[in-house]
């Protein structure tokens, strides 16, 4: 099967990470934990924390502002903005409207996609269709997270997972083939209490006694989520390969969402893709939730790991339950 002609393109990437870094060594000191068990189930060694004063629509500006200026893009011609975050700094008005405000990006409409881990991807398929449609000839993907701000600190089995990061990226109309071949998105409410924060929303609002029981703050049925990732990246793996008529031996550079080294290797395993060619940086910054894939990817640039005309596939899964999958052709 022939590749579909993609509809959008990244032209520019930027990421975020605040300086300050949390070692394991460190939070052996707040929980019951050791650096080697945090390695060896995890493969995370640190992870950054943003200062108390820096919010998710301020990290996601800095990244932003750098694929702006890779793409030759100003404030004024983006059309729409779509932050992809769980952290929003306020519950009214979204995160995307304060970033826009940052950015000074007067002519855009801007809104938030809420699908956790996998929110980058949504947000991007969202962009697509926006431009697809005609609405939007260049638009600004966000994927922002402030993790340390919503972790309960004394729970050992989610505070040493999670870390702090913003990745961007500019889309605009692809012109040849390179860009969005296929993506692949999916939910399942059902499995909303595996991985939530019980209170602090309307229906049980935010009270002495949440305070006290810290349901307003991240919970995980970890054992759970881990089962469930491992089927659902696969999955989602699966429907976007297929979508683009490729198979995993066309794919040069798989990005997994960074959860955990033993679910990275999931999908790998799946799609038969050697190590040496999944891309990892859990190791330095944890799980930065959506910004995990935008972060990797800019860094995969970086590194010259990615050149022209090389197929990426990114998979991610998240709360929700919500999981995903993209293939672009660089
Ligand atoms: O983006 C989605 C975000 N969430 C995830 O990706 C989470 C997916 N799940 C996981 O990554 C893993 O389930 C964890 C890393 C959370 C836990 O690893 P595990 O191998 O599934 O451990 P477990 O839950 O089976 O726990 C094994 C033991 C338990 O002790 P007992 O009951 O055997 O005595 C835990 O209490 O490890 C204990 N444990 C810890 N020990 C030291 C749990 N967390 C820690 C910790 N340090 N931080």
């Amino acid at each position: 099967m022939k590749s579909p002609k993609p509809l959008v393109e990244i032209v520019a990437t930027g990421r975020y990470l605040p300086d300050r870094v949390l070692t394991n060594f460190e939070l052996q000191k707040l929980v019951d934990t050791s650096d080697a068990w945090i390695r060896e189930r995890t493969g995370i060694r640190e992870r950054r924390i943003a200062p108390p004063d820096m919010g998710a629509a301020e990290m996601g500006a800095r990244a932003a502002r750098i694929a702006m200026d890779r793409a030759w893009v100003h404030p004024g011609e983006i059309d729409v903005i779509v932050v992809a975050t769980a952290t929003p700094d306020r519950l009214l008005p979204s995160t995307a409207c304060d970033l826009q405000a940052l950015l000074g990006a007067g002519n855009a409409a801007a809104y938030d996609v809420s699908a956790a881990c996998s929110g980058f991807i949504y947000a991007l398929q969202a962009a697509e269709g926006h431009i697809a449609a005609g609405r939007a000839e260049i638009a600004l993907v966000v994927a922002t997270e402030k993790m340390s701000g919503i972790v309960d600190w004394t729970d050992r089995q989610t505070c040493v997972l999670f870390g702090d990061g913003a990745g961007a990226v500019v889309v605009r109309k692809a012109t040849e083939s390179s860009g969005l071949l296929s993506s692949y998105i999916r939910s399942d409410g059902n499995l909303a209490e595996l991985l939530w924060r019980p209170a602090g929303g309307v229906r049980v609002p935010m009270d002495a006694a949440v305070l006290d029981d810290r349901s307003h703050l991240v919970r995980m049925a970890g054992r759970e989520v881990f089962k469930s990732a491992v089927r659902s990246m696969a999955e989602a793996a699966d429907q976007a390969l297929m979508k683009a008529g490729l198979t995993s031996e066309d794919i040069a550079l798989l990005i997994p969402h960074q959860a955990n080294m033993r679910i990275i290797e999931a999908p790998a395993k799946h799609t038969s893709i050697p190590l040496d060619k999944v891309f990892v940086n859990i190791d330095r910054y944890g799980n930065t939730s959506s910004a995990t894939i935008p972060i990797a990817l800019d860094e995969a640039l970086e590194q010259g790991r990615i050149r022209r005309g090389d197929r990426l596939h990114a998979v991610a899964f998240g709360a929700g339950y919500t999981w995903a999958s993209a293939v672009l052709r660089w």
